[in-house]
């Protein structure tokens, strides 16, 4: 019998048993999936660093102008992604995969905590790059290096990676105070471009506002979401799905009869969801586990260490 009302279901035994007759599952993962590890979301509260958006300091246009400001936001990212822990949702999605060679993750996450976690890199496409990989500013130049988990990168870049008391503000992240003064020849510089006589600098491996997505992913992922056999069940964990192409995925799979399960604690992230989908208003780490669990089984998270 179909419900009455158009709400989405908020059933978590409904899920489980969807989930168990599910084949071709697709998540698209957001910020608020590493909330729980302790990383800063975006957008809403803990989204302004220094006194700038996030989103700001993320162009190629930013880095230009002000490159040392930009590196001193990416290498504290860097810092704060090292000091993470994945958390049991990443965990959970990892075991997901384990179980459902028909499950792919796209994740928006630059952290590398899903990769932390075990998720298989076959079942995980990192739609925006990875804080890990250093690569030269100069596209044309192609140099990169691949997981660089130098901490601090450098040294001119160390005020990122100062560890504080909770109580106490980080002098970096105090916008009343000056952002340290880091000459250019300073900031981490292109090898190959020194030996063929050019100064470049090396940049994050992150994809920035109005650049495309790495090669041939969006290619790989189209063909993915339009195979024959549709989308059984699409997830959309923590994100605000504000960010195109990403955000397009859910549209795309449910227009193939996908239905859609959002977990997010923000109620507004329901708008758009029919009695035929789903919304968890929790935290993706809590969550999760219980979703899988019927596939899964009970979620045992590695010793992490200290
Ligand atoms: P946002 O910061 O836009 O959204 C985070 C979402 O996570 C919000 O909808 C929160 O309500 C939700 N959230 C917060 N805590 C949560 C928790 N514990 N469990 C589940 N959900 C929670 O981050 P994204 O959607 O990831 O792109 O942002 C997308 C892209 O925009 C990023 O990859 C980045 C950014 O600008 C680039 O840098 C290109």
């Amino acid at each position: 019998m179909p419900r009455a009302y158009s709400r989405p279901s908020t059933d978590i035994a409904e899920f489980q048993k969807l989930l168990k007759h599910s084949d071709r599952v697709l998540a698209l993962c957001g910020a608020g999936l590493s909330a729980a590890s302790g990383l800063p979301t975006f957008r809403g509260a803990g989204g302004l660093w220094r006194n700038h958006s996030a989103t700001s300091l993320a162009t190629p246009e930013a880095f230009k102008d002000d490159p040392a400001l930009v590196w001193l936001f990416y290498a504290w990212r860097r810092h704060m992604a090292l000091k993470a822990k994945p958390n049991a949702g990443h965990y959970a999605l990892a075991e997901l995969a384990k179980h459902n060679k028909n499950f792919m993750c796209l994740t928006q996450n630059v952290d590398g905590l899903s990769p932390r976690a075990g998720h298989s890199p076959d079942m995980l496409r990192m739609l925006h790059g990875n804080l890990f990989d250093v690569k030269c500013f100069d596209k044309q130049c192609g140099y990169i290096e691949p997981n660089n988990l130098r901490d601090p990168l450098c040294p001119a870049l160390a005020p990122a990676s100062e560890d504080y008391p909770a109580d106490k503000t980080m002098p970096l992240l105090d916008p009343k105070q000056p952002t340290p003064k880091i000459k250019r020849e300073d900031l981490p510089q292109c090898p190959d471009c020194k030996r063929s006589g050019k100064t470049s600098l090396l940049r994050p491996g992150v994809v920035w506002f109005g650049e495309a997505l790495p090669d041939g992913m969006l290619e790989e992922v189209d063909v993915w979401v339009a195979k024959e056999r549709a989308i059984d069940v699409m997830l959309v964990i923590g994100t605000a799905a504000a960010v195109y192409p990403a955000a397009g995925y859910a549209d795309a799979a449910r227009k193939r009869g996908a239905r859609i399960a959002v977990i997010n604690p923000d109620r507004s992230a329901r708008a758009g969801l029919t009695s035929r989908d789903f919304h968890f208003e929790a935290d993706a780490a809590e969550v999760l586990p219980k979703l899988f669990e019927g596939i899964i089984g009970k979620l045992e998270i590695p010793d992490q260490g200290k």
